[in-house]
């Protein structure tokens, strides 16, 4: 390469040179900003998602080969990049000039939704296969552990990308010949399967003749260094006697250096060790840049850091001007900021085991794939020869302090010992003793695991030293598969409905060319919105002083309250929210004021300056606060049937209980964006915003600016991800970014940061039910009373709403004659709850279903049969006056519980349960139903317009969003089979508001019915208006009938309206007569898991879906939504725990990086959806069909009965026998401590200083 002080760089095969190019740039900023290719997407800069993955190459001297490597944008400096050429997503493929078979794939298998995780799924690929010719089973799912998606359930992904390989069905080498395509392709089993040769990335000559180490930047500005390019700091090497690694050494180069020094049997060795150490860190985007010297130097607690103790690690130092390099043992006394600025680190030595040494290492993340240890531990042993004794040991144990900690008092009383059951006895006492004055939160928990790491690591020794046996630990190792069962009618042309046909945008998606409001070009005097927000939970603002952040560079204004020019305040039920906050804070994050930059990150850097004086107030988090402080909204609802009184004295059993849900956080994978552009004339103003509800918004920017709806277009094109969190929290952002715009007449784009994104939006309803259920000694339930309270945040907002829903979805499965349910609102200093997948049908399902399993192990009745005899049947009425008719919900049931084999594997369960000891299995069956239309009938109505072009192109407009649901497939699909013409004729551009007034926000998961509706009628409009013309043409083509109709003055352009059904319902008057919903959606699940007993860690071996979808507009795209939703509820059941820190008044998570919704790993391993069969009772103006979206995440309340179970198993085996309360999430903490057993014992007595405070 020529020699230049330029920063130079390929990228997608074109060089770039940067003369002074600004350090603090990332390579996501540069692509998306700079170059526009916005293919490659930001969802958290936090590392933590692989959104933005891409492929990085160079040229490595002392190998003498191109590497290739995927690393997360958002993490990489732009400076480090110099010498090397980068793959983004569109240079893989693009819809001009053709598809890759990675993105083939992946529509062909339906795996994208929203299409916001697609690109960065696309590159892990693509990497791998540029890497690893002939991937193994383990290989994918290890590749995307780095990869999250919200919507799709991973299973769809997976096998898209195992078929892309050698080993697939439609893998690039069978495929190649088939698509006749000759690319000259070097080194890698991509070769022939691109369709366009320009689109190849091929390596450049030019960066092969130069070592490109050396970073670049601007002089003038702070020096970044980076030790990745010098080759000193990139030694591997090893002898008998240790294993030496460069400070720039990265964990996969590690990784690979380790592996070439495996053996058959590594168990109890370094190198065994090691690479356990280095699989668990984070993921492979990560793994192939951060390197073992950043590790060591930067505050962890870090995995490694835990091994270099326990192997005892020497750390080599270099100070500039130093002759000597300072060595220095890895212990509890280093301090990576003691060492000078001018310091380096060189090199770490791990000494290797001797004769009669061991060393183990384990990690338990709280998540698997992709997560930060909960604790780890290490453990070193050195014996005796002659007398077997133990003469030396070292048990370290990390992440429970900032430090990894050595237990000093475990090798006093290990040394001299023979290996005794004793001996492991006492040594629990002792690490007990050593760890529980620490203030970790979760403290019983980590000492647990630190027991539990102890316990498996000496068993495992006796069993090497053939002591005694060692046991089976961890979970049963297994590989994902799936499979899905629709019907799908004869090929008809007539009929696109019900036809799997792919995503319409899902070549846009794949190739990175669709377009989200962040990648909407920058307009020229665009200006950057950042928010000021409150710091303080609930508090007084005393003062906001702007003028720090106002000399800040590139900043041009602020907003605040002052320039709001209609009304300051929103609300679902009338104003109850300011816009801006002005007197008092309620929530963490609440908005205050707005600064205006020229770019984002000036914005964001200024808007820190503004300083906000408080008092501050009270504050309440939880519902048992709210409770006792009598801190309630004053709404109440409830329901009742019978005389309650009378059916509890009258029941021969009495049972009473608690049952608890905690929020969940939408983590949609784009943030809440918008761009607003006021125009130049008659205050029209264009918002290109990522809203669930375009018609609403309107209105509130109307109200907030003082300016008629007719001059306000909202528009959308997609959405990345919603799931009801972008219904009215988009307001805040939209509604101050619309006043900032207004203010200086410019446009102004808002992108939230992720941490504020999670912080400051509502959640899930957190729920707590006090419940007192009566039933008959045979299991027949006489009367249920309820009194539950919502968690809802500092706003009422929705909140009302979702209570009514959630009182109907607990009396809608079981038939119960004295029934009384009351719901209350918590007010609370969270941000309000709001909307969310299910819209509080999820509570209610694990409520009820939760009481029904208290009653069966108080009757000691199988589970099934009593929900089987309680069950609604076809013809009753329900406890709103439904006559219950197509009650399909007996026949999902009984096919899920013949596809699942329920009986024998309930068998298999109990003798798998006898026979381990450490791992137990459980499996239960939960049902679901979900009402279809609106309770209130002023809301069931949709309009569509229809244009058809002198060409014969069909353009359709409707009222809902496109947020990862496939609507807008189904739309086309409907417009097509109206009309009778060709999908591929029928186009969907976006939904805009200028377009189809009016529309009602895209929830509830009628959205498909309501616009299908529309949409069918304006066709219907059209091919009636062309039917006399057809009559005089009957061999006429659609394109010669359309030429007709024109010359012939008919009129193609139609709106269509639809209107579901004529009775509504109004919840709290309870009224005879009414229908609450139009029609009931339906469905089953089975779930067999699987916990480690020691970790309390679970996996879903099996999960079994039978789904009523009437007859689907399109199998794929709904058994998308099943997976998506089922596996959305896993996480709702088990990982995702939203806690506050009350000191900090604030929310603790803060993006993917530590909420942990399910990756890759966390899906169920064999899972089969099925659809059911001739399924009657859909909507029949819409092709019969029947909703889906949200119902299927009820579904996941199976996962946590299953578990429940497992817990059973394990307490009984532990002595423990009776029910067991299991709060959800059901995280490996709660599993653990619920195991109970020994190690558990032990821990009684450790105080807990920190606790954690669920909402
Ligand atoms: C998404 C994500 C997930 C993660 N998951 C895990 C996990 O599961 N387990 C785990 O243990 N860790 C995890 N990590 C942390 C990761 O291991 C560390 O971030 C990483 O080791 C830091 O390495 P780096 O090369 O990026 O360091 P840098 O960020 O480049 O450097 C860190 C610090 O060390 C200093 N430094 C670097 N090299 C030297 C040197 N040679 N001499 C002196 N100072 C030096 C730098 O100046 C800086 O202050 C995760 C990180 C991310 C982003
Ligand atoms: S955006 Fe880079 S990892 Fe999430
Ligand atoms: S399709 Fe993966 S996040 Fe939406």
């Amino acid at each position: 390469m020529e020699k230049t002080s330029a920063l130079v760089f390929f990228v997608n095969g074109k060089k770039v040179s940067i003369d002074n190019p600004d350090p603090r740039v990332t390579l996501i900023q540069y692509l998306r900003r700079t170059l526009y290719l916005t293919g490659t997407k930001e969802a958290c800069s936090q590392g933590a998602c692989g959104a933005c993955t891409v492929m990085v190459s160079y040229y490595n001297q002392h190998q003498k080969k191109i590497i290739h490597y995927s690393c997360n944008a958002c993490m990489t400096l732009l400076c480090t990049l110099h010498g090397t050429a980068i793959t983004t997503v569109e240079g893989v493929g693009s819809t001009r000039n053709g598809l890759h078979t990675i993105q083939n794939n992946l529509l062909k298998y339906h795996g994208l939704q929203c299409g916001f995780c697609t690109p960065g799924m696309v590159m892990t690929m693509y990497t791998m296969y540029r890497n690893n010719k002939m991937p193994e089973e383990d290989d994918f799912e290890r590749a995307l552990e780095g990869n999250l998606c919200r919507c799709t359930g991973y299973r769809s992904i997976l096998e898209a990308f195992k078929s892309s390989c050698g080993r697939g069905k439609s893998c690039c080498m069978n495929t190649e010949k088939e698509e006749g395509i000759d690319i000259n392709m070097a080194d890698t089993n991509l070769r022939n399967i691109n369709k366009d040769e320009s689109q190849e990335v091929i390596f450049p000559n030019e960066l092969q003749k130069e070592s490109c180490s050396d970073i670049r930047n601007n002089k003038t500005s702070r020096v970044l260094v980076s030790c990745t390019g010098v080759s000193e700091l990139k030694v591997m090497k090893q002898d008998e006697n240790e294993i030496v690694f460069g400070s720039a050494v990265t964990f996969s180069e590690m990784e690979q250096f380790v592996l070439s020094l495996t053996s058959k049997d590594n168990e109890g060795t370094l190198v065994g060790a090691l690479l356990e150490g280095i699989r668990w860190i984070a993921a492979d985007q990560v793994r192939n840049v951060a390197t073992i010297g950043g590790h060591v130097m930067s505050t962890g607690p870090h995995d490694l850091q835990t091994l270099l103790m326990t192997s005892g690690a020497i750390l080599t130092f270099q100070s500039a001007g130093d002759k000597n390099p300072q060595v220095i043992k890895y212990s509890e006394d280093f301090f990576p900021n003691s060492f000078s600025s001018n310091s380096i680190l060189i090199s770490v030595r791990l000494p290797r085991n001797q004769k009669n040494e061991f060393i183990f290492f384990g990690k338990q993340p709280f998540r698997r794939g992709m997560d930060y240890a909960v604790v780890n531990a290490g453990l070193f042993v050195k014996i005796e020869e002659q007398s077997s004794r133990i003469k030396d040991m070292r048990f370290c144990v990390g992440n429970i302090e900032s430090k990894p900690r050595y237990l000093e008092n475990v090798t006093k009383k290990a040394v001299g010992s023979p290996f005794t059951e004793e001996l492991l006895e006492d040594t629990g006492d002792v690490i007990v003793q050593e760890l529980k004055n620490s203030r970790a939160k979760q403290l019983k928990y980590k000492i647990t695991l630190a027991c539990a790491f102890f316990f498996k690591f000496y068993k495992r020794l006796c069993e090497l030293l053939q002591i005694s046996e060692g046991g089976t630990f961890g979970l049963t190792p297994v590989h994902s598969t799936g499979a899905q069962f629709y019907d799908v009618p004869a090929d008809d042309s007539s009929n696109i409905v019900w036809q799997p046909v792919p995503h319409v945008s899902s070549e846009s998606i794949t190739t990175g060319e669709a377009v989200y409001v962040d990648d909407i070009p920058e307009y020229k005097n665009e200006l950057s919105l950042a928010l000021v927000s409150s710091s303080r939970d609930h508090a007084k603002i005393l003062s906001v002083d702007f003028s720090a952040a106002l000399g800040s560079p590139g900043v041009e204004d602020f907003v605040d309250y002052r320039d709001v020019p209609g009304e300051l305040e929103y609300g679902e039920f009338g104003p109850e929210a300011p816009l801006f906050a002005d007197k008092e804070v309620t929530y963490f994050g609440q908005p205050i004021a707005g600064i205006l930059a020229r770019t984002r990150e000036e914005a964001r850097a200024a808007a820190k300056l503004v300083k906000v004086e408080y008092e501050n107030l009270p504050a309440v988090f939880t519902i048992d606060d709210a409770t006792e402080k009598e801190n309630l909204f004053d709404f109440t609802n409830s329901t009742k049937q019978g005389n309650i009184e009378q059916g509890m004295t009258e029941s021969e059993v009495t049972l009473e209980g608690v049952v608890e849900t905690g929020a969940q956080e939408h983590l949609y994978m784009e943030p809440c964006s918008a761009l607003i552009c006021p125009k130049k004339e008659d205050k029209e103003i264009e918002i290109f915003v990522g809203t669930q509800d375009p018609s609403g918004l309107q209105k509130w920017v109307g109200q907030f600016l003082l300016i008629p709806c007719n001059r306000i277009n909202i528009r959308v094109k997609r959405i990345g991800g919603a799931f009801g969190g972008k219904a009215i929290d988009i307001i805040p952002l939209t509604g101050i970014t619309s006043v900032a715009a207004w203010k200086v007449n410019r446009p102004v784009r808002c992108i939230f940061q992720r941490d504020y994104d999670v912080r400051a939006t509502g959640k899930r309803h957190g729920t707590k039910a006090f419940y007192k259920v009566g039933f008959s000694k045979d299991g027949t339930l006489n009367a249920l009373s309820l009194e539950f309270y919502l968690n809802a945040g500092a706003i009422k907002g929705l909140s009302p709403m979702v209570l009514n829903q959630m009182m109907a979805g607990m009396a809608s499965i079981y038939k119960i004659p004295h029934y009384s349910s009351t719901g209350h609102l918590c007010q609370t200093n969270i941000p309000s709850s709001t909307a969310m997948r299910g819209f509080g049908m999820p509570q209610a399902h694990f409520i009820i279903q939760s009481i029904m399993f208290d009653v069966s192990k108080h009757l000691n009745m199988p589970f099934n049969k009593l929900r089987e005899m309680n069950t609604f049947r076809e013809g009753d009425t329900d406890m709103y006056g439904k006559v219950l008719s197509d009650f399909n919900l007996v026949r999902c049931w009984e096919d899920c519980k013949t596809q699942s084999n329920f009986n024998t594997v309930e068998r298999e369960v109990a003798d798998f349960n006898r026979d381990n000891q450490w791992r137990k299995r459980g499996v239960a069956m939960s049902p679901c139903i979900f009402f279809f239309g609106y309770p209130p009938l002023s809301a069931n109505y949709a309009g569509a317009l229809v244009n058809v072009y002198k060409d014969g192109s069909v353009l359709i407009s409707h009222g809902g969003i496109e947020m990862g649901q496939g609507l807008h497939t189904k739309m086309c699909q409907i417009a097509a089979t109206a009309l009778g013409i060709p999908l591929h004729q029928v186009h969907l551009c976006e939904t805009s508001t200028h377009s189809v007034p009016h529309s009602m926000e895209s929830g509830g998961s009628f959205v498909a019915d309501l616009n299908g509706g529309a949409v069918k009628n304006a066709c219907e409009k059209i091919k009636e208006r062309l039917q006399v013309l057809k009559e005089t043409m009957p061999n006429a083509s659609w394109v010669e009938l359309i030429k007709a109709a024109l010359f012939s003055r008919i009129n193609l352009s139609a709106t269509g309206f639809y209107k579901s059904r004529d009775k509504g319902y109004d919840f709290r008057k309870q009224e005879e007569g009414g229908e609450y919903c139009m029609y009931h959606g339906y469905g089953a699940a089975c779930t067999l898991t699987e916990i480690d007993v020691l970790t309390g860690e679970h996996q879903i071996l099996k999960t079994d879906i039978v789904f009523d979808v009437g007859k689907s507009l399109n199998p794929a795209i709904d058994v998308g939504q099943i997976e998506g939703g089922f596996v959305q509820g896993c996480g709702m059941m088990t990982s995702e725990q939203v806690t506050v820190n009350p000191e900090a008044g604030l929310i603790e998570a803060c993006g993917p990086i530590n909420y942990k919704i399910p990756g890759i790993r966390n899906i169920p391993k064999d899972f089969k959806v099925t659809l059911l069969k001739e399924a009657a009772g859909g909507n029949k103006e819409v092709y019969s069909s029947k909703g889906i979206g949200e119902p299927p995440l009820l579904l996941a309340v199976s996962l946590h009965l299953a578990l429940r179970e497992a817990v059973l198993a394990a307490r009984a085996a532990n002595g423990l026998s009776g029910n067991y309360r299991l709060e959800c999430p059901a995280t490996p903490e709660r599993i653990r401590m619920a195991c109970a057993g020994p190690i558990v014992h032990k821990c009684h007595d450790v105080k807990e200083e920190r606790k954690v405070i669920q909402v």
